[in-house]
């Protein structure tokens, strides 16, 4: 689930196996969902415009939207930004709703339907790569592995943006709903090492109702790129006040 009250009774800690994952529970629990923002945010409809809110600056470029629902984040963040946006989502029915959802005049180019532990963004090809509310339906070595295909399918100066939940109880968090887990800030930061990615700035969510997990938003470069991220583009993703 997206958006998940934490706290004891919410969620067991991780036991073994995949990291505590379970793919086919994901993909089944995911089929359920009506496609909605509702949906999408697990019933916290209300929060999307603040979790949207961030910056107006225009950009350029294309941008990727993995694990993107119908595309409540491509809709009303990336297509405002950027000048084409591309989708991947492993949930068929999601991917075809977003078509009503988004309109006639959407920016989306391409849609691919693929679970992003088996996805490979096309090469030098993304100035942002935003990840929202997904990876934990990803184990650690598939999480780590796909920020590497992802740091590869970066242009030279392009970003990754991590936005998830974080448990404040510095221990993996499982849900046996969906089969995903919440990750510790510093789990997630190990991930990002691993994967030879940098940590420009990261940021907590504010103003989100205090029952739920921290949300933390984290921005990301190659190891190896030569060139850092413009400021604009940090902006246009709310990195960066206006
Ligand atoms: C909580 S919704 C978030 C949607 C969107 N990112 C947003 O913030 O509105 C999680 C989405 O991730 C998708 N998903 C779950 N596991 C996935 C996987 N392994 N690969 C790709 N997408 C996945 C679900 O089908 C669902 O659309």
């Amino acid at each position: 689930m997206p958006l998940k009250v934490a706290g004891p009774g919410a969620a067991a800690p991780s036991q073994s196996g995949m990291d505590g994952i379970d793919y086919e529970l994901g993909a089944d629990y995911w089929s359920k969902v009506d496609p909605t923002i509702d949906g999408m945010l697990g019933g916290f409809a209300q929060i999307s415009p603040l979790d949207i809110e961030g910056s107006s600056s225009p950009s350029t470029g294309r941008a990727l939207d993995c694990g993107a629902g119908i595309g409540r984040v491509t809709k009303y963040l990336l297509q405002r930004h950027f000048q084409t946006v591309d989708m991947v989502e492993q949930d068929a029915k999601f991917l075809d709703h977003s078509r009503a959802y988004l309109g006639p005049t959407s920016k989306v180019d391409q849609r691919f339907c693929s679970g992003l532990q088996s996805f490979t963004p096309q090469s030098a090809h993304y100035d942002v790569i935003w990840s929202q509310w997904v990876l934990g339906h990803l184990a650690d070595s598939d999480l780590v592995a796909f920020f590497q295909r992802c740091a590869r399918g970066l242009k030279a100066n392009g970003v990754l943006i991590v936005k998830e939940n974080t448990t404040s109880s510095d221990t993996v968090e499982q849900d046996p709903q969906d089969g995903s887990v919440t990750r510790p800030d510093a789990l997630l930061k190990s991930l990002f090492a691993q994967a030879d990615l940098v940590l420009i700035k990261d940021l907590q969510q504010l103003k989100f109702p205090a029952e739920l997990y921290p949300v933390k938003m984290y921005a990301l470069r190659p190891k190896t790129a030569s060139d850092s991220p413009d400021e604009a583009k940090l902006k246009a993703v709310g990195m960066l006040p206006d």
